[in-house]
């Protein structure tokens, strides 16, 4: 294997994995649920690991410039996003990262905007700093063409929550589980709204790295200078590079105002993140993009085979081909398999999704399948959910 031509291992190898996607089942049940991918780590990361750990280098993380410039780069060459290292700040992950920016923007009590079906811990860090979840849930439009966005937003609807009196909308741009990418007319009048109704709009852009072409997606504060105003977005190479354990992710603005807000996080928000985590970060977003590219080639072929096995064997079920990411958001309605789906599918089938009523209560007829995977065990999974019929 290198890192031009990415390859996930056999069955046997991941089943000795550590991680919760492998641990959180029996052995007997393939697991695609958990947003984990089964390739490869890059080898610039596999290198300032080793480097790191041979050199007993493990204490708390410091300043770490290399990592603002790694990304800085990234976000040029990519989406021609100048960022302002000066405002980059490291937390331990997105979800830390999050409350700790609502921590600073918010008092418990406050509303805030979110967009359902919509990655679950969303509600979980709103909990957390005891705000109030307001929803204005996507609407599902149908559409057989992939390239069209099968699922809307309404901005006039997102338009009259903003004037209700909210104090943050929470995007997640890619959007999960939806695969879709916000265009700049959308981006540009949820950044106009939240100007004139003086929303802060935090994006969570941690699938921006995996996006599929011809799709293109727009950083937040990449887009005007209105946005800059209104938004903080939280990152990380978690996703992009698979190293979600090793908890490191970035905080960033572009307005100063903003800023001072900012600064009124804990120092602790940078020590309670790991070494290892920013100089891997730094490492993938500086010399990742060969094994970055390699990654979102198998992901596209694969993205496109589980069309091409669902027409074949399962055609009821309905699948848009996503526009970046890893998840497929199969409708299984027809299927007829109850009020939750996933469990029907775990129990007789042995083969586990995330189900889709944690993403919406609307979406109970869902589920979300990981097809960062081999070819074989995609299969496999269409397979097991014929057999549990
Ligand atoms: C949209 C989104 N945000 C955040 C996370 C979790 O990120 P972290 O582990 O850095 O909190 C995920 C994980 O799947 C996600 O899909």
């Amino acid at each position: 294997m290198s890192d031009n031509n990415v390859v996930a291992p056999a069955l046997s190898e991941l089943l000795t994995h550590h991680s919760e996607k492998w641990r959180g089942f029996p052995a007997d049940v393939l697991p695609l649920p958990v947003m984990e991918m089964d390739f490869p780590v890059a080898q610039p990361i596999r290198d300032v690991l080793l480097e790191m750990v041979s050199h007993s280098d493990l204490g708390y993380l410091g300043t770490v410039p290399e990592l603002a410039d790694g990304f800085a780069a990234f976000c040029e060459q990519r989406w021609g996003w100048t960022i302002d290292k000066s405002q980059l700040r490291i937390a331990a992950d997105v979800g830390v990262g999050v409350v700790e920016v609502l921590r600073v923007l918010t008092s418990p009590g406050d509303r805030i905007l979110v967009n359902t079906p919509v990655y679950h811990n969303f509600s979980n860090w709103i909990n957390e700093v005891r705000l109030e979840k307001l929803d204005v849930p996507f609407v599902y439009e149908g559409s057989d063409n992939d390239d069209v966005n099968a699922w809307t937003l309404n901005l006039d609807e997102v338009e009259k929550v903003y004037a209700s009196g909210i104090k943050v909308h929470l995007l997640c741009s890619p959007h999960n589980p939806l695969g879709r990418i916000y265009s700049r007319e959308e981006l540009t009048r949820i950044a106009e709204m939240a100007k004139k109704y003086g929303v802060f709009v935090i994006s969570d852009e941690i699938h921006s790295p995996l996006v599929y072409k011809p799709h293109q997606f727009i950083p937040f504060l990449g887009l005007n200078e209105t946005a800059r105003e209104v938004g903080v977005t939280v990152t990380s190479a978690s996703k992009g590079w698979n190293i979600a354990g090793l908890k490191s992710a970035i905080i960033i603005s572009q307005n100063d105002a903003i800023d001072a807000k900012l600064k009124l996080m804990p120092p602790a928000v940078h020590f309670r993140s790991s070494i290892l985590g920013a100089y891997a970060s730094a490492a993938a977003f500086k010399d990742g993009g060969v094994w970055l590219d390699s990654v979102i080639e198998q992901l596209d072929q694969n993205r496109r085979m589980l069309k091409d096995l669902l027409s074949a064997k399962l055609p009821s079920v309905k699948y848009h081909v996503p526009q970046s990411s890893y998840v497929a958001w199969l409708n299984l309605e027809a299927l007829n398999l109850g009020e939750n789906p996933s469990q029907v599918l775990l129990e007789r089938g042995k083969v586990a999704f995330n189900p889709g009523h944690v993403f919406s209560a609307q979406t109970s007829q869902y589920v979300r399948l990981n097809f960062a995977t081999s070819p074989t065990i995609i299969t496999e999974a269409i397979d097991r959910i014929i057999k549990s019929l």
